[in-house]
């Protein structure tokens, strides 16, 4: 059969990456999969570029980040460090005329998410945020049949993202300390991942917000003061009328990364499970289903993101590579539906901002739209 999908990207980009850890390896996976050369990596130290330089197979470490932002050579610089550290160094890139893939959360306030979408903008080139869940065929399939009216009158919205790698006292990471990871830790890492999907899927948005955190630990094997937020629990009203749920925790025994969501309309619900990203589960009165990812039984967009024929599974670095693909096709001038953008980064520091304020003052926070934002185009 002729395989007409569209996940790869026609250019021979030259990407650098900043950062070294995790997250680096992902991305330059999936920007070798789109055919970019892995030019080059910086780190928080020469040496460390130098020793990810070859677990990438990069063709180059550099010295400092700035070395690797200014080099006329790089077309696209990938951002893969601590939180905090991602408005610097995506402005310096936006600043040196580069296309810019930031990790998420874009920043860790609104006003710096802000200036990014502005500084962007006026760069003329793309800048893209990594919420990737996006891209698993069957997210498209459930969003397809939402915005087709499949799901009849949308009455519910709930979704969890649940992980237990801070479970324990002794568990530690740079995500703890709010100097790296931001004043939010579990909602802007995770919560921004599970609220990008439910917006995206449902085509609806988060209008206020009720919330309630807990901090379980006031100190960890390397963080004595302990600020950050190991879960949330929230309610919500969206603009369509629609009410929902959401739960977020680092500290669930057993859940390694369950991202889920459902959404309930008046003939069917719909429910994703990234951790069985290949089904969709289709709730019906009589008769439920779990639909097997089969492409030419999907919707278009969900066809397209198959790029392994049924009973061959996809999973996380598939949707990685897909994202990473449609980035690099809109700096070929090539739109594809549903790119995560700066602005999306910046609709995730507001949810964020406004989860913070409510589970702080215990009130219903209304969460403002990103185009309230003065200069927000
Ligand atoms: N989109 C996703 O699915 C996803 C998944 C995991 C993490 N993330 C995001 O990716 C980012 C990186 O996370 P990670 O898990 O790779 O972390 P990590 O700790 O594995 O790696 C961070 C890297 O950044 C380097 N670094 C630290 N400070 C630096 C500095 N000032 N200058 C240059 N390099 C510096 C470290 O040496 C390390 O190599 C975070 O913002 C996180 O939220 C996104």
């Amino acid at each position: 059969m002729e395989n007409d999908r569209t996940t790869t990207a026609p250019s021979r980009l030259r990407a650098g990456f900043v950062g070294a850890g995790f997250m680096a390896e992902v991305h330059s996976r999936a920007a070798r999969a789109a055919g970019a050369e892995i030019a080059g990596i910086a780190s928080s130290s020469p040496s460390s570029a130098a020793r990810a330089k070859d677990r990438l197979g990069a063709e180059q470490a550099y010295a400092s980040v700035q070395d690797l932002i200014q080099d006329d050579g790089i077309d696209v610089i990938h951002v893969c460090t601590p939180n905090a550290t991602h408005v610097a160094f995506a402005e310096a890139a936006l600043k040196a005329g580069k296309h810019v893939v930031c990790e998420k959360p874009l920043a860790t306030n609104v006003q710096d998410a802000t200036h990014l979408v502005e500084l962007a903008a006026t760069a003329r080139t793309v800048a893209t945020v990594p919420f990737v869940y996006r891209f698993h065929p069957m997210v498209r399939e459930a969003q397809a049949r939402i915005a087709s009216g499949q799901t009849g009158r949308i009455s519910t919205i709930q979704g969890s993202y649940l992980q237990d790698w801070l479970l324990s006292r002794n568990d530690d990471n740079w995500r703890v300390d709010a100097g790296l990871g931001g004043p939010s830790r579990a909602f802007a890492d995770i919560g921004s991942h599970l609220c990008d999907l439910l917006e995206f899927v449902s085509g609806d948005r988060i209008i206020r917000v009720g919330a309630l955190s807990r901090t379980l630990f006031s100190g960890r094997a390397k963080h004595k003061d302990v600020q950050t937020e190991d879960l949330v629990a929230a309610v919500f009203a969206t603009e369509n009328g629609t009410v929902g749920s959401l739960l977020v925790s680092q500290v669930a025994p057993g859940r390694k990364n369950r991202l889920m969501i459902e959404i309930s309309g008046s003939e069917s619900t719909v429910q994703f499970d990234q951790e069985s990203p290949e089904t969709l589960w289709l709730g019906k009165r009589a008769g439920s289903q779990l639909l097997v990812r089969d492409p030419g039984a999907l919707s278009p967009e969900a066809a397209r993101l198959s790029v392994l024929p049924a009973g061959h599974p996809q999973g996380y670095q598939d949707a990685f590579n897909a994202f990473v693909a449609d980035t690099y096709a809109a700096i070929d001038g090539e739109l594809r539906a549903g790119l995560p953008t700066f602005r999306d980064g910046l609709r995730s520091a507001v949810l964020t901002e406004s989860i913070v304020e409510s589970s702080k003052c215990g009130e219903w926070v209304d969460v403002p739209g990103v185009n309230q934002l003065e200069g927000v185009q």
